[in-house]
């Protein structure tokens, strides 16, 4: 599918993969920060539950919801290491995870795995060991191996490991993983 303005690849993946939004057509962004996803999700058919911790960012989504008139984006200002997670198909989370502190990750990987309904999606980042803030402690950040470790029960559908410079600030060295996946189905 074309890419549109502004989403990138992995999420248009991570919608083509997740499939026709069916009995269960709700999506979880978490960290949105911006619109952009929101709003792709919507157009393609699902109810978005998009979280920020950020009031901004949440009161420009309510505006966008109530322009759109469409009903079907909620916009909730909440930490996503505290707000419990309804049950959903699509949970994406871009450039957010890191967020999380390393104590409390497994219980937010835990819950997160733990809303998504069988064949639900997960879409995100996760820092990898070199990148240039994986030092300080507040943030999460994986081995190739333990993030494999964390997906061994899901269908890996995209899977890419980023490392060097940033192409806005070369200065800043990234090393982060791209991921799309998918929980098993229900046994038929
Ligand atoms: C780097 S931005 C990423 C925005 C967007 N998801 C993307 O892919 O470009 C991270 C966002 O996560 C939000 N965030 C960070 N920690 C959070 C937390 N614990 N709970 C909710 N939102 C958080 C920030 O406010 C910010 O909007």
């Amino acid at each position: 599918m074309e890419n549109p303005a502004g989403v990138r690849g992995y999420v248009v993946t991570a919608v083509d993969v997740a499939g026709r939004p069916g009995r269960s057509n709700i999506a979880i962004d978490l960290g949105c920060g911006s619109d952009v996803v929101p709003l792709y999700l919507i157009g393609r058919g699902w109810r978005v539950l998009a979280i920020d911790k950020d009031p901004t960012v949440v009161a420009h989504l309510r505006a966008r919801a109530e322009k759109q008139r469409s009903g079907r984006l909620s916009a909730v200002c909440a930490d996503f290491q505290e707000i419990p997670l309804p049950r959903a198909s699509l949970i994406h989370a871009g450039y957010a995870l890191q967020y999380a502190h390393p104590a409390s990750f497994a219980d937010l990987w835990r819950r997160i795995s733990a809303a998504l309904y069988p064949d639900g999606v997960f879409a995100g980042h996760f820092f990898g060991q070199k990148d240039q803030f994986a030092k300080y402690d507040q943030f999460s950040a994986f081995k190739s191996e333990a993030l494999q470790i964390l997906f061994a029960d899901w269908r890996i559908e995209h899977w890419h490991e980023f490392h060097g410079p940033g192409h806005r600030d070369p200065s800043r060295l990234w090393h982060f993983f791209t991921v799309v996946a998918k929980l098993p189905g229900n046994p038929t």
